[in-house]
């Protein structure tokens, strides 16, 4: 084990854990799952839970920022959490605005930019403020990618890809005859992006909940019974210590 990891360049982290540099996910994206259950615990309002998870985002950018992760996307609201009582769909819609006021001057330093991917178009004004605002503030960097995923939904970026395709087609710019997976991923929220190569899920839960659907199709998979707000840089590491050593074939023998 020591000369596996002396024979490779190694990053050690703040804890002094080493993680050897080869072979890290270009992309890694996170389903951050268990704040309610993790404030539930603690007695507390399920808000309190996703207070918590929002300083786990701030510590996972650092980290992944650090370790040379070029794309990490963030699952923080999906379509189908609109069903949740309206103050905490409230509380979870004003969260961006909070985060991006204290962290944004840290994210352009590190060269960070901001996407987002999802229907930004529904949420409350004062959201997309934050959306705008942050995009226009971080456009010009050149660092990792941090993508939020806010009203986001795996089928419903499918739909809005194919949509957006039929209207290429009916001005005459594209022909269905020529629609093939490149195209309709050219279409997807995600254009440009690598495909995630690590999909991390905390909780305990085993699913992927119409998270990144499309993308994910050769991702490998990570979870943890760890609840969101309690993940740290070391669980992170741990993840991507176990992607290091999985073998990859995409459908290939080797
Ligand atoms: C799932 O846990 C978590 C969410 C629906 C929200 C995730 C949001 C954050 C971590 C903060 C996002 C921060 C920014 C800056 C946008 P759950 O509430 O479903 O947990 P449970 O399954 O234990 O109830």
């Amino acid at each position: 084990m020591l000369k596996w990891i002396l024979g490779k360049r190694t990053r050690t982290s703040d804890r002094g854990v080493s993680l050897p540099s080869g072979n890290l996910p270009a992309h890694v994206a996170i389903i951050m799952d268990g704040n309610g259950r993790w404030a539930n615990r603690r007695g507390l309002p399920r808000v309190a839970g996703h207070r918590a998870g929002m300083s786990k985002v701030r510590e996972v950018i650092r980290a992944c920022d650090e370790l040379g992760i070029r794309c990490l996307t963030l699952y923080a609201f999906s379509t189908e959490n609109w069903k949740r009582p309206p103050q905490e769909v409230e509380y979870l819609m004003r969260l961006p605005e909070e985060f991006f006021r204290t962290e944004i001057d840290e994210l352009v330093e590190r060269g960070v930019r901001v996407r987002f991917i999802g229907d930004t178009s529904q949420l409350p004004p004062y959201t997309q403020e934050t959306v705008q605002r942050t995009l226009e503030k971080t456009r010009d960097n050149h660092g990792m990618i941090v993508n939020f995923a806010l009203n986001y939904g795996g089928r419903a970026d499918i739909v809005g890809a194919v949509k957006a395709y039929a209207r290429e087609v009916a001005s005459g710019l594209a022909s269905w005859d020529e629609l093939d997976e490149a195209r309709l991923d050219a279409h997807l929220s995600t254009a440009g992006l690598p495909d995630p190569d690590l999909v991390i899920r905390t909780s305990g839960e085993i699913r992927l909940s119409n998270f990144l659907i499309w993308q994910a199709a050769y991702a490998e998979l990570w979870f943890t019974d760890v609840l969101w707000p309690d993940f740290t840089r070391e669980h992170l590491e741990q993840a991507l210590r176990d992607y290091q050593r999985r073998k990859r074939r995409f459908g290939g023998i080797k």
